[in-house]
């Protein structure tokens, strides 16, 4: 009997994954993501040669030829293999980090092989491991040592939980457990948000605890609220889609708050300026997972490429416009705030 409980939930976790994918593909809610209402300062005088514009910087102790990660998207169900390979595939060739999915399935021994193609295919590359920040610092251990991750992302997803009808309904005992598998596993820990947001007061919670990195993962890009709710028949949580911080008001909050965390700007990127913005701000890495996901899906791994190719080389030509040769230099651009963004940091 147990037995029979244990693989109709791992056949649901299976499905599960399956089914963020293609209600992902499905979604549609485009929230404001705020980051129109930033504006980089045009250098009419770079005195700068394109080929001499450098974008890559070192993070987690490797070199990245951009500050741009692909972030946790799969892995554990039969079609994950090929989303991580194609994935991880682009990140090799572009030399730039990349997060698998959330190892839930791989710690009890479930689709080892599509976490482990991520490692296979970027050789010595950046890539980081994913779990619930519920998870044991043994069982973390293990997401880690499956495929010799730089760093553990410990998602923290609230939101979707509470819209999920199987999700988790408690969440006392979170940060300690972060504090915990910071303190006994060997690479570091980066806590993440899913796409709601980080506050400056939780960045600093963080940080207090001893966490040196986070994925703010702000509101503006894909909404697993509206992702649930296409998985639930039971309540309708439509009125909820706009739960969540900016990103760009996440981003400039965690900044203010925590000026020594490390941070990594996700959650509606979409185009080569969100993330030249982000490094403006002051992030140290910014990263995308839905718009590549949906390019992959729809049109295929040639085109994929190309959207992450023509995104890359925009960057460099944006890094330029600003007069800046290097990353350091881009995190001192001169950037300006207004309309909404303006109010809402006013506040
Ligand atoms: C995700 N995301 C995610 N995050 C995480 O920490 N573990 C996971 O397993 C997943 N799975 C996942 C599946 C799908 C289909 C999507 C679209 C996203 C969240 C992701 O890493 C990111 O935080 C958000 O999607 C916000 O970034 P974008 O998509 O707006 O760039």
């Amino acid at each position: 009997m147990p037995i029979n409980n244990n693989n109709s939930k791992i056949e649901m976790s299976m499905l599960r994954k399956k089914q963020h994918i293609d209600r992902f593909l499905k979604s549609n809610k485009i929230s404001t993501n705020y980051f129109d209402d930033i504006i980089l300062e045009n250098n009419s005088l770079p005195e700068l040669n394109f080929s001499e514009i450098d974008a890559s910087s070192i993070f987690l102790e490797k070199k990245t030829d951009y500050p741009i990660m692909i972030n946790a998207i799969t892995g554990g169900f039969d079609g994950a293999f090929e989303i991580n390979r194609n994935l991880a595939l682009l990140a090799k060739k572009f030399n730039i980090p990349i997060a698998v999915g959330s190892q839930s399935l791989g710690i009890k021994g479930y689709g080892l092989e599509s976490y482990k193609i991520v490692r296979d295919t970027m050789e010595n590359g950046i890539v980081i491991a994913n779990v619930s920040a519920n998870t044991s610092p043994e069982m973390v251990d293990l997401a880690i040592e499956m495929i010799k991750a730089d760093a553990v992302q410990l998602h923290l997803n609230v939101a979707q939980e509470m819209c999920m009808k199987e999700g988790d309904r408690n969440f006392k005992g979170t940060l300690e457990n972060i504090c915990n598998v910071s303190n006994s596993i060997s690479v570091p820990v980066i806590a993440k948000e899913v796409g709601f947001g980080l506050s400056g007061k939780v960045a600093n919670r963080l940080f207090e605890a001893g966490i040196r990195y986070i994925d703010i993962g702000g509101k503006g890009g894909s909404n697993f609220i509206e992702i649930e709710n296409m998985r639930n028949e039971d309540v309708d949580f439509s009125d909820l889609y706009d739960w969540g911080l900016p990103t760009p008001l996440s981003l400039i909050q965690c900044v203010k708050a925590c000026p020594d965390i490390n941070i990594i700007s996700s959650g509606g990127i979409s185009k080569a300026m969100d993330a030249v913005k982000s490094i403006s701000l002051g992030s140290k890495m910014t990263a995308i997972s839905g718009i590549l996901l949906r390019e992959l899906l729809t049109n295929g791994y040639e085109s994929s490429e190309i959207f992450l190719k023509d995104f890359l080389h925009k960057f460099k030509i944006i890094m330029l416009l600003t007069g800046c040769k290097t990353i350091s230099e881009l995190r001192n651009a001169n950037t300006l705030i207004k309309g909404n963004l303006l109010d809402l940091i006013s506040q």
